[in-house]
């Protein structure tokens, strides 16, 4: 005699394939749930990260990160060499010059950065070096920072934004200051001073010094 499918043969049949009083289908239905989640999380938390990279080139200017080579570092340090005091770097990266900076002696060495996490990295690199005393490193936004306080300022810029950067500048900064500029110049001033060559080439410049002698272009 052929035994007929019934409710209890089928919950018997589940347990024995070690599902309890679960369903097959309903496992996987749970399995699936967990899988989402765990790939929707992993997706958030990799967009959270990824934005403040990602976020520069849908600005009016887009200013990307891009880190100074190690001969450009030195080269700032060059520019800036017998000089002392407050430094900030406007868009500072992962801090790699307001530490180098902190560690030729100039003291505070700030850095401004939009992007929290090359903020929270800088501080950390600070922190293992030792330069947590003397170095600050601010989340704003260099178009709405005050430059007035700051003898000694660098940038490494864009192109498309070292004019209206360089209005900022003459508009702010007091006499005697020195500003250092990567890879692009500003575009109206003559420099005091060109320091290497190609893409690690920087340029020296103090605007509201003495501007009959330094002249315009
Ligand atoms: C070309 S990287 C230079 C990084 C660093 N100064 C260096 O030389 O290694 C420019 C940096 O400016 C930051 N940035 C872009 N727009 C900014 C803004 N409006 N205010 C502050 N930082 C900004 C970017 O996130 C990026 O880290």
């Amino acid at each position: 005699m052929t035994q007929k499918p019934s409710v209890q043969n089928d919950a018997a049949f589940f347990e024995l394939l070690g599902g309890g009083k679960e369903k097959p289908s309903e496992k996987k239905w749970g399995a699936g749930m967990v899988i989402a989640g765990i790939t929707g999380g992993a997706a958030l938390a990799l967009s959270v990260i990824c934005l403040p990279f990602v976020s520069p080139a849908l600005r009016r200017v887009c200013l990307p990160y891009v880190p100074a080579t190690n001969s450009q570092v030195e080269n700032v340090l060059k520019a800036l060499r017998g000089r002392s005091g407050r430094f900030v770097d406007l868009g500072s990266g992962d801090g790699r010059i307001v530490l180098s900076a902190a560690q030729a002696g100039f003291t505070p060495a700030e850095g401004v950065e939009l992007n929290p996490w090359l903020v929270l990295y800088s501080k950390v690199q600070a922190l293992r070096q030792g330069l947590s005393s003397t170095t600050s490193f601010h989340r704003r936004d260099l178009w709405k920072f005050s430059l007035k306080p700051y003898p000694n300022i660098v940038i490494f810029g864009v192109e498309e934004m070292m004019e209206e950067l360089q209005l900022k500048l003459e508009n702010e900064v007091e006499a005697g200051t020195h500003i250092v500029a990567c890879r692009f110049p500003l575009p109206k001033l003559k420099p005091v001073a060109t320091i290497g060559s190609g893409l690690d080439t920087v340029w020296l410049y103090t605007p509201n010094n003495n501007k009959e002698q330094e002249g315009r272009y």
